[in-house]
């Protein structure tokens, strides 16, 4: 059953994927659509899916354009408001903290406009960089902890098990995998944890190759940066939040690593950090916290630093 609204914040490359996907699915009844780009980039980009829609038989119903207003009523917003990493003139490529400043001044403008329209809502954010970007939402609006949460694990867990299934050449619906911590370079993937059709990954790909995938996942994002030259991943990662959004209006309970509220699981307190979560109506409904090997801790200890 779909929710009366759901609203988007950010229509650029992740937003405009969200908006797409969201009324593919029917996830709402309606969809808020919010950018700040002139002339009207929510406004124009929520028009050209829409025209789309007899063609792929899905009815749209939108409230789009510059001003927040768009977003009243919503019950789940998704934040994507913010720069995203772009390739610098000379080849290298910005670290997502490296956007800390200008999206934190973006992210406060986020805080009024949820505060002024949508104040209940439930809130995915996906900009960067993340952890520190849903802290400051939380900080701000201090919303219950079940109702904030950031989109980074699924993602991270995503590529993880696609390169593992890359590797062993089967169905990635036969791969689990879980990528804990901070969405930066210092994610913490759990390789004993992976599985290939049930069977310990370590059993089946070389510890080298498992290495070089572990490497390759931590700077999957930085990969995409190069390759683009323009801007940062955006299909996988609207992907990953709209299944988050998914579990969440069908109540699926289903089990995502995302950026939560820790209060002591897995020895964190008081920040936003990559744990298994399990998602349903009720938002962040648990957190599955499990015994860490030492080697882990210490891995996730630095993710906070
Ligand atoms: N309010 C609303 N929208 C804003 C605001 C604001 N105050 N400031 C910027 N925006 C919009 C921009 O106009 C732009 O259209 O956010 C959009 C971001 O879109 P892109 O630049 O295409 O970036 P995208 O790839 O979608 O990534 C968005 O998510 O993954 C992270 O690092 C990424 O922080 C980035 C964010």
């Amino acid at each position: 059953m779909a929710i009366n609204k759901l609203g988007l914040i950010g229509g650029g490359n992740i937003g405009g994927v969200l908006f797409a996907e969201a009324a593919k699915r029917r996830l709402a009844k309606r969809i808020g659509f919010m950018d700040i780009k002139p002339p009207d980039l929510a406004k124009g980009k929520a028009l050209d899916i829409a025209e789309g829609a007899p063609t792929i038989s899905t009815d749209i119903h939108y409230d789009a354009g510059k001003e927040f207003n768009v977003l009243e009523g919503s019950e789940i917003v998704i934040n994507t408001a913010g720069v995203p990493r772009t390739k610098r003139p000379d080849g290298t490529i910005p670290t997502r903290e490296e956007l800390l400043q200008t999206n934190i001044k973006i992210t406060k403008s986020v805080a009024e406009g949820i505060q002024k329209y949508c104040p209940d809502a439930t809130i995915i954010s996906i900009a960067n960089p993340l952890d520190a970007i849903v802290y400051t939402l939380y900080k701000i609006l201090q919303p219950p902890k079940n109702k904030l949460m950031g989109m980074a694990g699924q993602l991270d867990s995503g590529r993880y098990r696609y390169f593992v299934a890359q590797e062993a050449g089967v169905s990635v619906e036969n791969i689990e995998a879980l990528v804990l911590g901070g969405h930066g370079d210092t994610m913490v993937p759990i390789t004993r944890l992976a599985t290939i059709g049930g069977i310990p990954a370590e059993e089946i790909i070389p510890k080298d190759r498992l290495d070089a995938i572990v490497e390759r996942v931590r700077f999957a994002g930085g990969e995409l940066v190069k390759l683009f030259g323009n801007g940062s991943a955006y299909y996988a990662p609207a992907a990953s939040a709209i299944e988050m959004a998914e579990a969440y209006l069908k109540d699926k309970k289903r089990v995502i690593p995302s950026a939560a509220l820790c209060e002591g699981e897995f020895g964190v307190d008081g920040y936003f950090i990559g744990v298994p979560t399990v998602i349903g109506a009720g938002g962040i409904e648990k957190i599955l916290e499990f015994k860490l090997l030492p080697e882990e801790q210490e891995m996730l200890n630095k993710t906070l630093i």
